[in-house]
């Protein structure tokens, strides 16, 4: 291992949706919604494209990182809803940018952002690349059925983006899934083979929520404690727990059985609902806008989410 991040940036589309406005087409409300997932408003893109929201993450990114779009040697979009099934969304991006290197989407849902980390570090790990940068955004409005209240009022869209470098800061990296696809799935396709034996698929996101839930909970259980572990680490020696932006409850179920305090377990999907890629780098840039995480800080990143996938990094903040 040896990568750190250099800089980091968000892009959150300008429409919030809040919770009331959702129940006027839909037979949910804001108490029902708030209890059982603590959102409260999500963004969801009205006329940005999912490029728009991460060419301008990249942007910010690589202001505060001091490098030029000409430093990318290899992007990774970290993504399950790019504006096309190809190209990848890693490629438009370096096309806004008029540059050229390796570029590729990793899909691993809502758990992208450790996959990504994990393929960037291999790629600069082994002298492949210098100057990597990760693009994790998601539309999750495009792949909704907008008339399906239990999924609809969960997620949201949202982009960002970190460059990464050669650095001390990766300790402990592990992706994994469990290959259990019926939980959660979106299926693929545009309905217009002629040649089709069976009924076409709608293509829109499906899901067992409390098949989910529970997956999610022992989860994070488990990739806590397997992280403490190969790290040697006890868990109040974690500054923060940084989770993929779920469901609260998930979040505050693991803060409550690890007795720790709600500072140590950083929220921003009462604003954002699910961004599933963009949830934790979002998180990320927001905490250090806000002067949260400082050089020294030890971070749990930890994703989840269709496949079922679930990746879990450790970092010393550098
Ligand atoms: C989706 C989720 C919030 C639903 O909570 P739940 O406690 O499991 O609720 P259930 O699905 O059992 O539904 C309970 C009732 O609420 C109803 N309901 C579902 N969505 C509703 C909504 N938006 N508003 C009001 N009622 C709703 C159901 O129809 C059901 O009614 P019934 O008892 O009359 O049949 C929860 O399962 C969850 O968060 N799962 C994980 C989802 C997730 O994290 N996905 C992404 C992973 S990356």
């Amino acid at each position: 291992m040896g990568i750190k991040i250099v800089g980091t940036g968000r892009k959150l589309p300008g429409y919030m949706v809040t919770n009331k406005e959702l129940a006027e087409f839909l037979d949910t409300g804001d108490e029902w919604i708030t209890s059982k997932t603590g959102i409260k408003s999500r963004a969801v893109c009205t006329d940005e494209s999912l490029t728009d929201l991460a060419y301008d993450a990249v942007n910010t990114a690589l202001d505060k990182a001091g490098l030029l779009p000409s430093d990318i040697d290899l992007a990774i979009g970290a993504t399950m809803s790019g504006d096309y099934l190809m190209p990848s969304l890693a490629c438009c991006v370096l096309e806004r940018f008029g540059v050229s290197c390796p570029a590729f989407d990793v899909n691993a849902a809502c758990s992208g952002f450790v996959y990504a980390l994990d393929t960037a570090d291999a790629y600069i790990s082994c002298g492949k690349a210098k100057t990597v940068v990760i693009i994790a955004a998601d539309m999750m409005s495009r792949m909704l059925d907008w008339s399906d209240r239990s999924t609809s009022i969960l997620f949201g869209d949202g982009a960002a983006a970190c460059v990464i470098t050669k650095g001390d800061s990766l300790k402990y990296i592990r992706t994994t899934a469990f290959a259990h696809i019926d939980p959660l799935f979106a299926k693929a396709g545009n309905g217009s083979n002629p040649f089709a034996k069976s009924p076409q698929p709608k293509g829109f996101l499906e899901m067992q929520g409390q098949h989910v839930y529970k997956f999610a909970v022992k989860t994070v259980e488990h990739e806590i404690q397997s992280a403490l572990t190969a790290a040697n680490l006890k868990a109040q020696d974690v500054d923060y727990f940084i989770l993929h932006q779920a469901n609260a409850r998930i979040i505050d179920g693991a803060r409550a059985r690890l007795k720790l305090p709600a500072e140590k377990f950083p929220m921003n999907i009462q604003h954002y609902g699910n961004m599933s890629a963009a949830s934790i780098p979002v998180l990320i840039d927001e905490m250090l806008e806000e002067g949260k995480i400082k050089p020294g800080d030890v971070l749990m990143l930890i994703g989840f989410g269709a496949g079922m996938t679930a990746g879990t990094a450790l970092m010393v903040w550098e």
